[in-house]
C-alpha cells in the first residue's frame, strides 16, 4: 500500500504493511511517543519499557483480526498504527509518530489508512488522551465524534460483595448471556474479544437470577478491560466480587457522566489520566452500564 500528495511535506510519506521485522524501530518510537507526553504531564507511562511496547506489537502482529500499518520517511519508518477487528466495531490504536516527524502530516495518514481498512465495518473507535490537543483536533478533523469523557481510575472498593449475586470467572457458557448483555447495551457484541481474553486474562461474570447481570474481560489492567452491566448496581456487584477475589487493586476505564464514577470516588479509587472515547460509524446511546477499554 503507497500514497503520495502534492504537498512538500506529505510527497516523502509511504506507507505499507507491518511485518515482523518492524517491530523493534515500531516499539522504540511507541515508547517515545508516548513517554514524551506522559511525562510533559506527569502521568503514569502507558508503554513502562521498548520491551513492553514490543510484546504487545508481537501479539498485535500474529492476529487475523488486527492490522498494522508503517509509515517510513525516504526509507526509515517514522510511525505505526493498527485497528482491531474481531468483532463488528474495529478500535484503532495504538498510534504514534517519532518525535522528531511529529507535526508533518505522518499521523493524519496513519489515521486514514486504518479508517480505509476499516471502511467495512458499522463503525470504528478509539480512546483519545483528552489532555493532548493535537491528537483530538486530528480525530475530529477526520470525522471522528467526540461521545463520552472518561477517566483512568485505579483502587478496591472498599465494600465488600453483595450477597445473592454470584461473581466468578467465565466459561465457557456464559458467552451467550455476555454477548447478549453487550448487545442490550452498546447494539452490537464483542464476543471473540471476550473469548481472547478467557486466553489472556481473567475475565469475570457477575449472576443475578441465573442469568449474566454484568461481566467484564479484565480488571486490573485498564488498557484490556471493558465491562457492561443491566445497571450501576450491577456493575458495582462485579467490581465488589472481583475485589474481594484477586490481590491486585482493580483498574478500569470509567465514563464520568456514569453513576460508576462517584461510586468508584466514593469508594476510594484515584482518578489517574483523562480520556475521550470518539466514534466514527454508527453509535448507540449506551443502554446500561458499561466501561469502556482503551480501544472502546
Ligand atoms: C498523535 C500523533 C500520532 C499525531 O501524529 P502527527 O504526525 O504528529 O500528526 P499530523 O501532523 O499528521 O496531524 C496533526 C494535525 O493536528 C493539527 N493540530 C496540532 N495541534 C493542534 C491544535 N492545538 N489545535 C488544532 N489543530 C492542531 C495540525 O495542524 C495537523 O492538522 P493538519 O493535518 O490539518 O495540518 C503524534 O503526535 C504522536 O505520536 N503523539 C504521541 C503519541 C500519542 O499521543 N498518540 C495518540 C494517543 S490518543
Amino acid at each position: 500500500m503507497g500514497t503520495t500528495s502534492s504537498t512538500p511535506v506529505a510527497e516523502t510519506i509511504t506507507l505499507r504493511e507491518i511485518e515482523p521485522g518492524d517491530i523493534e524501530q515500531c516499539a522504540r518510537i511507541c515508547f517515545e511517543a508516548f513517554g514524551g507526553i506522559d511525562d510533559h504531564h506527569r502521568f503514569p507511562p502507558d508503554f513502562p519499557s521498548v520491551e513492553f511496547a514490543s510484546g504487545m506489537m508481537q501479539g498485535f502482529v500474529g492476529l487475523p483480526s488486527t492490522w498494522g500499518v508503517v509509515a517510513e520517511v525516504e526509507g526509515r519508518i517514522v510511525g505505526s498504527n493498527f485497528i482491531h477487528q474481531g468483532d463488528p466495531i474495529g478500535g484503532v490504536g495504538p498510534i504514534s509518530v517519532d518525535p522528531k516527524h511529529q507535526g508533518g502530516g505522518v499521523g493524519r495518514k496513519l489515521m486514514e489508512a486504518v479508517i480505509e481498512r476499516g471502511r467495512g465495518a458499522p463503525g470504528i473507535r478509539l480512546l483519545q488522551d483528552s489532555f493532548n490537543m493535537l491528537s483530538l483536533s486530528l480525530y475530529a478533523s477526520l470525522g471522528f465524534q467526540e461521545r463520552e469523557p472518561a477517566v483512568v481510575m485505579g483502587g478496591k472498593p472498599t465494600s465488600p460483595p453483595v450477597e445473592g449475586i454470584e461473581v466468578r470467572q467465565v466459561r465457557e457458557a456464559d458467552l451467550a448471556g455476555c454477548e447478549a448483555l453487550c448487545k442490550k447495551v452498546h447494539g452490537f457484541e464483542r464476543t471473540n474479544e471476550l473469548r481472547g481474553a478467557m486466553q489472556a486474562f481473567a475475565p469475570y461474570v457477575a449472576v443475578r437470577d441465573d442469568r449474566v447481570s454484568a461481566y467484564a474481560t479484565a480488571l486490573t489492567f485498564w488498557p484490556m478491560a471493558h465491562g457492561v452491566a443491566e445497571s450501576d448496581q450491577d456493575m458495582q456487584a462485579l467490581l465488589r466480587g472481583v475485589a474481594a477475589a484477586v490481590d491486585d487493586p482493580l483498574a478500569i476505564l470509567v465514563p464520568l457522566r456514569s453513576g460508576l464514577f462517584h461510586w468508584c470516588l466514593s469508594e476510594g479509587f484515584r482518578s489517574l489520566k483523562p480520556m475521550n472515547l470518539m466514534t466514527l460509524g454508527a453509535y448507540q446511546e449506551p443502554r446500561g452500564s458499561w466501561f469502556p477499554s482503551v480501544l472502546y
